[in-house]
């Protein structure tokens, strides 16, 4: 088929064959590949074209024509309209088959090798209610569905593509559970209390955001409520709500973002207890503010990290660089093997959690500098290191830090990536200079959603 026979909105029958990077199906049709959204491999669907392009098309699937002998019933009653989980129709063990062969489909199209050595997948052991973090909206603008009725502020997620329209949800399957009894209970309240959520068009309204935190391993919770302005005689009969009815949340915080950037960031004053949680990694304890990143799949985070460590087959002697260092987390758990680390992180905030984390782990041999890491090294000297971790986010690695690591000449690079596209890109630049591929290790820590985590150890 050519691209010109076919229209948008034009209805057609295919049988999908693969998962795409980002958990569309892939059908491939008369020399045209089609992307087929909530469609996974073996199923027969009728797909909806909804773009056209030179070499490919996109489709939605408004049909199932016939079953895939790995099609599962979805857990989750909002699966149909909510992006987050859509791999959650299909079979676990599927699910992260395609995940292995994502990883070796970027590194053998983008990183241009040759028959990659990949070792099998991690998988995990608990594949519902492992998210430690939600970001949920508060909105007047519900994604209707039919039959259903809506209260004035419905909390919930944004629907695929649609900035402004939240899907109410009721009951998340990945996440602790207890964040659905706090989002039910918030709800009922704002509602009663007849308080105005955020309108993203014309930025009025009040309430923004409810990002839940929790440290799994400590059980100690985090409620932020994000608002446009300060008013705290507003939110609190919220607060006293959530005092009364959850022991286990330990802190409360406000953030004010008055800005129209829709982010769940800003100014934070504490409401209630603490202005941060607590999570455990192994021996290591750690604070997460509300600002800071941390690893969402506290079950997981402990494989990754004992991962770098057999990987990484540290000496005593050894220094090493923990770039993009968030809250010091990777640096501070392998210090122990190691002679000194130094973490370098672009947010203040994470840079003064990592050095508190340091402190009250009694870890002496680590060393926190806040810096954008495309800058740092023009400026700053510090000893060479032997190994150099690097975990930045989806964007990857600036060409300069590519070219500082190269100029730092480590033996060893450990790159730790939420996304093998452009981790891909980047190893591609290391192995045209003088490293070579030791390990490729994928790693499952988001179950049900098509993100991937995977460790690629290079070497000199
Ligand atoms: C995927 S997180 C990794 C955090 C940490 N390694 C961990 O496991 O918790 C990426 C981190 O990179 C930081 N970051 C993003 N861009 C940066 C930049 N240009 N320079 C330095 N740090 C950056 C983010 O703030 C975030 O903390």
């Amino acid at each position: 088929m050519e691209n010109n026979k076919i229209k948008r909105g034009e209805e057609i029958e295919l049988i999908i064959s693969d998962i795409a990077f980002g958990g569309r199906g892939i059908s491939k049709f008369n020399d045209l590949i089609f992307f087929v959204k909530d469609a996974i491999p073996n199923q027969k669907v009728i797909a909806r074209i909804s773009k056209v392009k030179k070499n490919y098309a996109e489709a939605f699937k408004i049909k199932t024509v016939e079953k895939s002998i790995h099609e599962i019933e979805p857990r989750c009653n909002h699966f149909k309209y909510c992006g987050g989980c859509t791999l959650q129709q299909l079979d676990y063990q599927k699910q992260i088959h395609y995940k292995e062969q994502q990883v070796k489909d970027n590194i053998i199209k983008i990183g241009e090798i040759k028959n990659p050595k990949i070792n099998n997948i991690i998988p995990c052991d608990k594949i519902f209610n492992y998210r430690n973090k939600m970001e949920y909206t508060f909105s007047g603008n519900p994604w209707f569905i039919a039959d259903e009725t809506y209260d004035d502020v419905v909390i919930g997620l944004h629907v695929p593509k649609r900035f402004d329209k939240i899907l109410s949800i009721d009951e998340c399957h990945i996440n602790d559970s207890i964040f659905n009894d706090i989002n039910i209970n918030i709800k009922g309240i704002v509602n009663k209390l007849k308080l105005e959520p955020y309108h993203v068009r014309d930025h009025q309204g009040f309430l923004r955001f409810l990002v839940l935190r929790m440290g799994i391993h400590t059980g100690e919770i985090m409620v932020n409520l994000v608002t446009s302005g300060y008013k705290p005689i507003l939110i609190k009969p919220i607060i006293d709500l959530i005092i009364k009815k959850f022991s286990n949340v330990s802190s409360i915080v406000n953030t004010i973002n008055a800005n129209k950037n829709n982010t769940a960031t800003g100014n934070t004053k504490i409401m209630y207890g603490k202005s941060y949680i607590n999570e455990k990694i192994g021996n290591y304890i750690f604070k997460i503010s509300s600002n800071s990143f941390f690893q969402t799949n506290s079950y997981q985070v402990k494989i990754l990290y004992d991962y770098i460590i057999k990987t990484a087959e540290f000496k005593e002697s050894d220094i090493v660089y923990d770039l993009y260092c968030g809250t010091g987390t990777i640096g501070i758990y392998i210090s122990s093997y190691v002679k000194k680390v130094y973490g370098i992180e672009i947010v203040k905030n994470a840079i003064e959690d990592a050095k508190f984390n340091a402190k009250r782990n009694n870890v002496k041999n680590i060393f926190f500098y806040t810096s954008d890491i495309k800058d740092y090294f023009n400026n700053n000297k510090i000893e060479k290191p032997n190994t150099i971790i690097i975990d930045p986010p989806r964007p990857g690695l600036h060409p300069q830090v590519v070219k500082d690591i190269i100029k730092l000449s480590p033996s060893k690079i450990i790159y730790v990536s939420c996304n093998p596209s452009t981790q891909a890109r980047d190893v591609k630049l290391f192995l045209e200079s003088k490293y070579q591929i030791s390990d490729i290790q994928p790693i499952d820590m988001f179950p049900h959603t098509p993100h991937i985590e995977c460790v690629i150890t290079l070497k000199k």
